[in-house]
């Protein structure tokens, strides 16, 4: 039985490990610098909530003890034949590439290795990285010959969070090579680790550029639905209507407008093509639409409202989208800063977070001892708790703006509110 070492047991990365281990051909070890994270998976427990059959998965790997957690990461690499390196790389305020948790991860790697070991990234990064970032970094800290010595894959993850375990053996495995015999052991790693059907690419230039291609795809198409869903307010013409009439037709795929864009996949990558050169076009524009949503769907409650001044408003979603606990540049945060400069103050509601966690990003977790006091509702992020959300129980709430175009229009205005959605009047 081959040993693969996991670096990074986060959401995508555990659910990956947890497969490898069921998978009866492989001793998985996880590392990760979370000691929380480590403790709880040694319990065979997870971290992670809503992440369907992760946790049935987790405990038969627990049970067969085919998965072991560690924060040694040095030490799990030296007894491993395969490494996955799935640790973030995150952008800073004005997009620059933050590199510092996967450049750690290298460097614990690189002390490790043996000779022959496969080293697969599948972290989404900047086109080029794997061969002359890390890979370098690894032959210099090893001594050992990159594609001879040791081999070097990349392969994107590809999946989506609450569908991970699906994903994963559901969608064809992009994978590519530093030379033929990488591609063909990655290739032969992933048809036995996740029965997978596999999609060999020319070169790691490739494979790198098709995850950021993707993401630049959806980030471009929902601001291209956020341009039409903007000029139909103004034409007064609802853009939900429009989207479903449409996308009758087999080539048009509108996607949804919204109140932006969150998490850290659509909003960062992009950044990896801008930065490296990309300075102008639709990858741009789409950005800035995107991030821009915000201050509209703020600008559409103060035409119907007026002054904001004074005004209570409730958040509905700190998260960056429904189900997920993941408040990376949720909509929330620029949100939350546009009503505050207008004087507004803002609660936020989300059953996956605690009061404490709210609170940690300047808002006042909302509570039934202001019920009374709310003006103003926006959702934000539709969590399946808001399917059945009771606005009733806002007696002096004005105006409900559906920031996902999601919410049923006509019990609202039941209730005597206005409602507004993105393109819906
Ligand atoms: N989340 C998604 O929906 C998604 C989808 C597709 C691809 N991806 C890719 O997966 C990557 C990881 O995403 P995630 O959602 O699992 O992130 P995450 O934040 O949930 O988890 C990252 C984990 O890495 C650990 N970590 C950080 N630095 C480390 C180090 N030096 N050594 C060991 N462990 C370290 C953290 O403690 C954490 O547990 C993303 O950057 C992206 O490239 C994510």
């Amino acid at each position: 039985m081959k040993n693969v070492t996991i670096v990074g047991l986060g959401k995508i990365g555990l659910p990956l490990a947890a497969i490898l281990a069921n998978s009866g051909n492989f001793h998985v070890y996880g590392a990760d610098i979370n000691k929380f994270v480590v403790e709880t998976v040694n319990k065979g427990l997870s971290p992670i909530n809503n992440e369907p059959g992760l946790d049935k998965l987790l405990g038969k790997a627990y049970q067969s003890k085919t998965l072991e957690a560690t924060t040694n990461t040095t030490e799990a690499v030296s007894k491993s034949d395969v490494v996955i390196v799935i640790v973030p790389v995150l952008t800073k305020d004005k997009g620059q590439i933050n590199y510092q948790y996967i450049d750690s991860a290298v460097e614990e790697i690189g002390k490790g290795i043996k000779k022959g070991t496969l080293v697969i990234f599948e972290t989404t990064l900047p086109t080029g990285d794997t061969r002359k970032r890390f890979g370098k970094k690894i032959e210099q800290l090893s001594g050992l010959t990159m594609g001879d010595e040791f081999y070097l894959s990349y392969s994107p993850e590809r999946v989506y969070s609450n569908r991970i375990i699906q994903d994963l053996t559901n969608y064809p495995k992009v994978v590519s090579g530093f030379n033929k015999a990488s591609l063909e052991l990655a290739s032969s790693f992933y048809k036995k680790g996740l029965n997978c059907e596999v999609l060999q690419v020319s070169s790691l230039e490739v494979a790198e550029f098709t995850k950021v291609a993707e993401c630049v795809y959806r980030d471009v198409n929902i601001a291209l639905a956020n341009e039409l869903a903007m000029f139909a307010d103004q034409l007064d013409v609802n853009i939900k209507e429009v989207i479903k009439a449409a996308n009758s037709e087999p080539l048009s795929h509108l996607h949804s407008p919204g109140v932006g864009v969150g998490g850290h996949c659509i909003p960062v990558y992009p950044y990896f093509f801008i930065n490296n050169g990309l300075v102008e076009g639709l990858v741009t524009e789409a950005r800035k639409i995107n991030d821009s949503m915000a201050k509209y769907a703020v600008k559409l409650v103060e035409e119907n409202i007026g002054s904001l001044k004074h005004s209570n408003i409730l958040i509905l979603g700190l998260s960056f989208r429904g189900n997920v606990k993941e408040p990376t540049k949720s909509s929330t945060l620029l949100l939350m800063d546009e009503l505050k400069q207008k004087g507004a103050t803002v609660y936020v509601d989300d059953p996956l977070f605690n009061s404490d966690e709210i609170s940690s990003y300047g808002v006042i977790p909302f509570s039934k001892d202001v019920l009374n006091d709310i003006d103003i509702i926006i959702l934000q992020a539709f969590h399946d708790e808001y399917k059945e959300f009771k606005f009733s129980n806002f007696v002096n709430c004005k105006l409900v703006l559906d920031g996902r175009n999601v919410l049923d229009e006509n019990y609202i205005k039941s209730l005597g509110m206005m409602y507004k959605g993105i393109g819906v009047r």
